[in-house]
């Protein structure tokens, strides 16, 4: 099963700018998404995203909910057509003529399986948070008392071992984390700050 997308190109240029409400996108992520752990992911991964564009980048509001509904929606059709990933979640946005900057960076979230590079600076990102993010959770699940107390360096020893999550790529990691210009401590010391007060709400 291939799930490049054979193609380079995203959404259309007009539509820039264009971006589902609030309520839309979580709409759809409850219709589509039935599997809770997933949901909580891309809850997860979008709270980084809005989190960075804020904090990080100093972006204005209308783009920093770009980057939260890329994060809320990369995984959207991923629960219930695998196969289909992440080719009709980009479909469903284009069809809403959704900007192209929010579906090129869902494109890109796994250059190795969809065959997109990631190139603007919510690609990196989005691409970077993804795996790590998911990690992360794996670890605080293993604490007694989640993120509480969750310090960098217990945190950089868990993702050194390859049994820990064995099947979430380090390569993908080091690599996201080299596009981005990032420091792997630098990203993870990010997600201890902000990822336990992302919830399953809405
Ligand atoms: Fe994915
Ligand atoms: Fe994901």
């Amino acid at each position: 099963m291939s799930l490049q997308l054979g193609r380079q190109v995203f959404g259309d240029a007009k539509n820039t700018g264009n971006v589902l409400s609030r309520e839309e996108a979580f709409q759809l992520l409850n219709e589509w998404v039935l599997n809770d752990r997933l949901k909580l992911h891309m809850i997860q991964v979008g709270g980084l995203m809005k989190s960075w564009a804020e904090e990080v980048e100093l972006l204005s509001a209308a783009h920093i909910w770009k980057w939260e509904m890329a994060g809320l929606l990369h995984d959207a059709d991923w629960d219930q057509w695998p196969d289909q990933h992440c080719k009709k979640i980009i479909e469903y946005l284009e069809e809403k003529q959704v900007c192209p900057e929010i579906i090129r960076a869902i494109a890109s979230h796994g250059h190795v399986h969809f065959g997109v590079m990631p190139e603007s600076r919510m690609d990196q990102m989005l691409y970077a948070f993804d795996e790590l993010s998911g990690l992360m959770h794996a670890y605080s699940l293993m604490r007694p008392n989640g993120y509480e107390g969750m310090e960098l360096k217990g945190a950089l020893k868990r993702i050194k071992e390859k049994t820990f999550a064995a099947n979430v790529s380090r390569d993908d990691i080091h690599d996201a984390c080299q596009r981005a210009g990032l420091e792997l401590n630098d990203l993870v010391g990010f997600i201890i700050k902000h990822q336990s007060n992302f919830k399953l709400v809405e």
